[in-house]
């Protein structure tokens, strides 16, 4: 990091489980600034966190609100890895949030293809993995996550508010930030380590035990395609399998499932 962006920081968290934790006021976007660290150095294993985001960005070029009481940070990685490979750190990194908030306040949650964290079936965290690459080998990856932790539903646009929530709704409190940050890098380093050690097939099993959406019918929307059926499975690729209702199995590399309901 160049000592211009080390002056804009308001603090430093050294060491936290490994990860050195740069933490700003405002920033346009915790991933574009990553990405703009990443760049100007080698080191890895840095987080940029910001409390307000003036640009947050969503999947799929979407804005993402987020007000301060949310957690806004961006981890950047540098896997030896290829690009497919790459997109692992999203599925790792969404079971770090749920297993996060089922273990500091026992809440129901969940995961959902691709990058969605759940609580009580309503979204409260979105991860955006971003690759970087050079001559298709990986340079660096920034995996943000956003988890609307002490917000309010009413900070967000009324189209939201009956899919969204927050840890503070679910709670009715507000909940120590630098806890959840702090265990959130700790169950996240735990999977990247297992990652490294080629333990994808048993990471991505902790990933669908808490997909409940698998064996539910599903509508898809895949670039100019709807799709409804049932979601079978997701495949060592990442990949989302899905039971169209005439019986054929379709493959989904990217898109965005909303559930039907359970089939019987
Ligand atoms: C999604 O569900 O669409 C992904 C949302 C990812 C949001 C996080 S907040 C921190 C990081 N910085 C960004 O601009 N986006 C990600």
């Amino acid at each position: 990091m160049s000592p211009q962006d080390a002056e804009k920081h308001q603090k430093i968290q050294q060491n936290v489980s490994g990860y050195k934790v740069y933490i700003y006021k405002s920033l346009s976007s915790t991933n574009k600034i990553a990405k703009e660290v990443a760049e100007k150095t080698d080191e890895e294993k840095i987080v940029i966190l910001a409390e307000t985001q003036t640009m947050g960005r969503g999947r799929l070029g979407r804005q993402w609100i987020s007000p301060k009481g949310g957690l806004w940070l961006s981890v950047i990685l540098r896997p030896q890895t290829s690009p497919k490979e790459a997109l692992r750190l999203t599925f790792i990194m969404s079971s770090a949030v749920a297993k996060t908030i089922k273990t500091l306040f026992n809440l129901e949650t969940s995961v959902k293809w691709p990058n969605d964290v759940l609580v009580n079936g309503k979204k409260i965290s979105g991860i955006l993995t971003e690759i970087n690459t050079r001559e298709s080998l990986v340079t660096f990856v920034i995996v943000g996550v956003g988890i609307n932790v002490n917000i309010d539903l009413e900070s967000f646009p009324s189209s939201l508010r009956a899919t969204v929530t927050s840890l503070k709704h679910e709670l009715g409190h507000k909940v120590k930030q630098k806890t959840l940050t702090e265990m959130l890098l700790q169950n996240f380093e735990d999977r990247y380590r297992r990652l490294q050690q080629g333990m994808w097939s048993s990471l991505l099993q902790e990933w669908k035990s808490l997909a409940d959406f698998l064996g539910k019918e599903v509508e898809v929307s895949s670039f100019d395609e709807n799709l409804s059926g049932e979601a079978l499975d997701v495949e060592e690729d990442g990949a989302l399998i899905v039971r169209l209702k005439d019986g054929l199995l379709k493959k989904v590399v990217v898109g965005d499932v909303i559930v039907k309901r359970r089939l019987s």
